[in-house]
């Protein structure tokens, strides 16, 4: 039994300050531990050292700048010996027809601490990871500290500890979800869990519920999985629903009348870098048992076609027409343009359709700085666009677009339901 006291940890390096890593270095420097952040790019670095947050997330600017300030948090190019370490760096999947993960940067934030590990260390990995992901570290920190001792060395307890702990904040609510979110803390021993738990608890006051790692690393993937099969079942109704001419958005408002129906909006497609990401960990770990999971991928993925071939299906009747491409995000109310469907429904059109798709988002300015820059879209007020197109397709409901006045001529396809929630 370790008898590690649990409020021992006061240094921790976050490997990795992107929009999970700064959140969370920042919290656990405001409540009274010294946090040596480490990222790769100079500019995060730069950035965070001058007391300023390099992504947009609500009050954070301020909380970095206030952790900064009192010397509670620093940023570096390279990590230092410390009492715990989180690591929460990017796994993203490829861009080809494998979709496999890549968990190069997990381990090579691994590499970059094991020299640093010492006796009583406690190491989290926070990034959305595959089942086993954290046994893949726990070896390659074992081949390169063979002096010490790691979980499932032996009956010995292990010097150094280690635990998955998935993240679930949702962007634009990080910091309120940090502290009131329940977080599983997967343990690679109970000792493992105990102690990260009780690392956590210095700001959460949601429940930390323990379990083993690789429970933990498929909670998290489940979630997701789970999102994204529910949003293909609405997608693949609003599908059928055009082929027979019913409304989608009326069958599945009266179907959730009945007591044990929930069934969620469709949309233009699943969009962000989890939701439309995650399930493929699944599919790539075991592509012969996750049939519904690859399946919802698909129909999801398939959706944007679908948008597109309704648009050629009504200028079919209408040559010439104009079209009004509303919100290009991958959902409402956030700058955030990674794998969205409605900015390849944008960009897809404008290619097929020269000079005559109009595009307007409030969030344009990000564009630019998400590295869609170079895309050739003709880019307007969203008023200019819905009174100079003939064809006004609705491809995100952000508030902004809330009370825009389409004249009732103009031809609206709505693939968010928005319209309709405004009650027009
Ligand atoms: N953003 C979310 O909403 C969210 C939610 C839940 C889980 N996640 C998961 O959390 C993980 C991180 O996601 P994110 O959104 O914070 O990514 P991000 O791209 O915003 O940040 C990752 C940061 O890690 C840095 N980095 C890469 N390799 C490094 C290394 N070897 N050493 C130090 N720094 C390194 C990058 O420069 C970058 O600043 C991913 O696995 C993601 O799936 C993200």
């Amino acid at each position: 039994m370790n008898h590690h006291d649990d409020s021992n940890f006061g240094t921790l390096a976050v490997v990795g300050l992107g929009y999970i890593g700064l959140p969370t270095a920042a919290m656990f420097a405001s409540s009274g531990v010294r946090v040596h952040g480490v990222d790769i790019s100079e500019r995060a670095v730069d950035t965070i050292n001058q007391g300023r947050a390099h992504i947009e997330e609500g009050d954070l600017d301020a909380l970095v700048a206030r952790c900064v300030d009192a010397g509670m948090l620093s940023a570096h190019l390279k990590p230092v010996p410390a009492d715990a370490f989180i690591i929460a760096v990017p796994t993203p999947v490829s861009h080809d027809e494998t979709h496999r993960p890549d968990v190069s940067y997990v381990m090579t934030a691994a590499r970059s601490i094991a020299p640093h590990l010492k006796k009583g260390n406690l190491v989290i990995l926070e990034s959305t990871s595959p089942v086993g992901t954290t046994e893949q570290m726990a070896a390659v920190l074992k081949e390169m500290r063979p002096d010490l001792v790691f979980p499932g060395d032996g009956a010995k307890g292990p010097d150094v500890h280690l635990a998955y702990c998935p993240e679930r904040i949702i962007p634009g609510r990080m910091l309120r979800e940090l502290v009131e979110n329940d977080r599983i803390i997967g343990g690679m021993t109970p000792t493992c869990a105990r102690l990260a738990a009780a690392l956590y608890k210095r700001f959460v006051q949601g429940e930390c519920l323990l379990t083993n790692d690789r429970t933990a690393e498929m909670v998290k993937l489940t979630e997701n999985a789970y999102r994204d099969v529910n949003i293909a079942f609405a997608n693949e109704l609003s599908v059928l629903c055009d082929r027979f001419g019913i409304d989608a958005w009326d069958v599945i408002g009266f179907a959730n009348r009945h007591p044990r129906v929930s069934i969620l909006n469709p949309g233009p497609g699943v969009g962000g870098h989890c939701i439309a990401v995650d399930p493929w960990f699944i599919v790539a770990s075991a592509p012969e048992d996750a049939r519904l999971i690859r399946q919802a991928r698909v129909v999801n993925d398939h959706k944007p076609a679908h948008v597109i071939s309704k648009v050629e299906q009504l200028l079919r009747t209408h040559p010439g027409a104009k079209v009004a491409c509303l919100g290009l995000t991958y959902k409402p109310d956030v700058d955030d343009f990674r794998e969205s469907p409605a900015l390849d429904i944008a960009v897809r059109l404008t290619r097929r359709l020269p000079g005559r798709v109009l595009c307007s988002d409030p969030y344009e300015h990000a564009l630019q700085h998400a590295g869609h820059g170079d895309l050739e879209l003709t880019m307007v007020p969203a008023e200019h666009a819905v009174e100079q197109a003939d064809v006004v397709l609705v491809l995100v409901g952000h508030e902004r677009f809330r009370a825009l006045q389409i004249a009732p001529e103009k031809i609206v396809l709505d693939t968010v339901g928005f319209l309709r929630s405004r009650g027009a």
